[in-house]
């Protein structure tokens, strides 16, 4: 749960407007005169069901509570952020800032130790770790240098003196996860000692972390640098500073398991790879590349425990013994790649070799097997067509009924059909005899429950914004749309920002919540669309959005009318309309619920009208 969620949960919006403007029930909306225009008759509401306010008069203006302050406080965002924070006792700014300078001195403590082990490689004592990294590794003096590798010598303490000598608070120096803690009153001691270092840095290139490397067969083969304020493995990726160039210029990125996979094609000119550090690739992991890459190709180590790494990225931890797991697995693959525009490939690496050895060695081998890597469930499939012998009608009637599950999962129906046909090719039959035989399974197998299904289904306004912030060039074509269009406070701001070109929304500040929502929807499943297709399914969104607004309005006005006709009957209701109609004044009370009587059924007409999309 974010902020904003938090402080609307925490504040009665009812109770917080009412202190503006005295509200009264009206139903299950409540109403007042706008605050933010002079009226007569209320025609201001809120709905503390849907946590929003809109006022149906002159202004117009509707939103949440944060747009409410907004306006109210002609603040921006931020400024509505704390004061409502405080409103609601929820420490935002303290805690951010904690946090924030928690995460700066601990990035500067791993930086002083990554240039402090980058000298201990170059310094007497060194030799070892130097001659491992060049000669055993083949690294270049410029591939080491442009890594900042580094050797931490086999002390208990060098480290940990440095940086006290250097000012750094032990508690920021164990926090970092440099040295750990003694004992029984001890002396805290170095984590890495007698071993290469490999710093690791965030997407910004800042050192978050660091992975040592025993020369002489210590277990573990690496130490890294435990989970932390500063650290989170799941949402790391090694390398991508130095990647993020290139994977930007290629729309590939390759992810591979380990820091040496990452180091070997670099120096042979591969620079858009990047590894997960032994892990599975996560939906954090995606989400860093979404940005950047059209396509990720897993290469991981194709032994068993790099075959097992590439089922378990695409599987998560499901496993991949049966076909019914496969095909959890492509809609898993789907699901933490996240974007229909990015698509998860499978290089299958010659057996027995390492990234590592082989773009050093054949790089052709490399090059090709990244290009021509299946997608994902093609991946698949070809194993469970490997894994089977086909001599007989019934065992090409088993084969399909393996395959099954993974070809339903594959939403493409034109990739579906690609691979039926590759299947027809590889069973020596013709294509129609395999999709009777997939239907006719189909039938009698429930369906699996779709993993991780997407979460809350979006609303109108929602959609409206994925378009936008996936087509930037529609930005022209909205420049004069409104903002108001969307109720939502981080939703009128992130649209705001969209219009002003702010291509990073907030970078570097995860927390902040615009950003968190502008995630959020760039991961949220979309047809591709051409630029024509975008415009006419975004001006489809906003004639959405105002149909939901006047059937609210209705919803509204009609609990009015419901209460008044129980008090005064149905004719006099009608009666009190003709009488205005014709241009005849009521008394002031009654003309209020004559006007809502007419607006009622002009709403119904230009509601309408809204409905044939030739007028819009
Ligand atoms: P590998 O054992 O395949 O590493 O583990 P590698 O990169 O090929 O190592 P070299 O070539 O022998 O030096 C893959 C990754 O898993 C993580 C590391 O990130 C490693 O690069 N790992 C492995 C650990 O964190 N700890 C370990 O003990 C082993
Ligand atoms: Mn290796």
């Amino acid at each position: 749960m974010d902020v904003v969620e938090a402080i609307k949960r925490q504040l009665d919006i009812v109770e917080f407007i009412g202190r503006f403007t005295p509200l009264q029930k009206s139903g299950r909306s409540f109403k007042g005169l706008c605050p933010f225009h002079t009226e007569k008759t209320p025609s201001f509401y809120v709905f503390p069901e849907r946590g929003n306010w809109r006022c149906f008069g002159t202004c117009g203006e509707g939103g949440d509570l944060f747009t409410f302050v907004q306006k109210r406080e002609n603040a921006d965002f931020r400024g509505a952020l704390r004061l409502l924070a405080a409103e609601a006792g929820i420490e935002l700014s303290v805690e951010d800032s904690r946090k924030r300078s928690q995460h700066e001195r601990l990035a500067a403590v791993m930086s002083a130790a990554v240039e402090f082990y980058q000298r201990c490689l170059r310094e007497p004592g060194g030799e070892a770790a130097m001659a491992y990294l060049r000669d055993k590794r083949g690294l270049r003096d410029n591939t080491i240098e442009s890594w900042r590798l580094g050797w931490a010598p086999n002390d208990w303490r060098v480290l940990r003196g440095f940086l006290h000598n250097r000012g750094y608070e032990e508690h920021d120096i164990v926090g970092a996860g440099l040295v750990i803690e003694g004992e029984n009153g001890r002396e805290s001691y170095d984590r890495f000692r007698g071993r290469v270092i490999i710093p690791i840095a965030n997407e910004r290139g800042e050192y978050i972390a660091m992975g040592g490397r025993g020369l002489h067969g210590e277990e573990p083969k690496y130490l890294n640098s435990p989970q932390s304020e500063l650290f989170d493995k799941g949402r790391t990726l090694f390398g991508l500073d130095h990647a993020a160039g290139s994977i930007r210029e290629s729309g590939v990125a390759v992810v591979v398991e380990g820091y040496m996979d990452v180091l070997g094609p670099w120096q042979a000119g591969f620079t858009n790879v990047v590894a997960t550090m032994g892990t599975s690739l996560t939906e954090h992991h995606a989400g860093l590349l979404r940005r950047s890459a059209r396509r990720i190709v897993l290469a991981m180590d194709p032994d068993a425990a790099g075959l097992a790494a590439a089922e378990r990225a695409g599987g998560l931890f499901l496993g991949l013994d049966s076909p019914e797991n496969m095909g959890q697995a492509v809609r898993q693959a789907d699901a933490i790649v996240g974007s229909a525009e990015v698509e998860l490939r499978v290089a299958p690496l010659p057996p027995g070799q390492d990234p590592d050895e082989i773009t050093r060695d054949q790089p052709e081998v490399w090059r090709s097997a990244i290009d021509d890597a299946p997608p994902f469930a093609e991946f698949l499939l070809r194993r469970l067509m490997n894994a089977q012998q086909v001599e007989s009608p019934s065992q090409a009637r088993e084969l399909v009924d393996r395959l099954r599950p993974v070809l339903a999962a594959v939403r493409d129906p034109l990739e579906r059909a690609v691979y039926i046909q590759r299947v027809a090719r590889h069973l020596g039959i013709g294509e129609e005899a395999i999709i009777e035989r997939l239907q006719a399974g189909a039938r009698q197998t429930v369906p699996a429950p779709r993993a991780r299904e997407a979460a809350t289904p979006l609303t109108p306004e929602d959609v409206l914004l994925a378009i936008l912030l996936k087509h930037r060039v529609l930005r022209h074509a909205f420049r004069n749309y409104p903002p108001s269009l969307f109720t939502g406070a981080l939703e009128r701001e992130l649209f705001l920002r969209w219009l002003r070109d702010e291509e990073a929304f907030g970078r570097g500040e995860e927390e902040e919540p615009v950003m968190l929502r502008a995630r959020y929807l760039e991961g949220r499943r979309l047809p591709p669309l051409s630029e024509n297709e975008a415009r006419a399914a975004a001006q489809e969104q906003v004639r959405k959005i105002l149909r939901d607004r006047i059937v609210m309005h209705q919803a509204a006005r009609s609990e009015d009318l419901a209460e008044a006709e129980r008090r005064l009957g149905a004719n006099r209701v009608a009666e009190l309309a003709m009488a205005t109609w014709r241009g005849a004044m009521p008394e002031d009370h009654d003309r209020t619920l004559a006007e809502a009587v007419i607006e009622e059924l002009q709403l119904g007409l230009s509601l309408h009208r809204r409905e044939d999309p030739s007028t819009v």
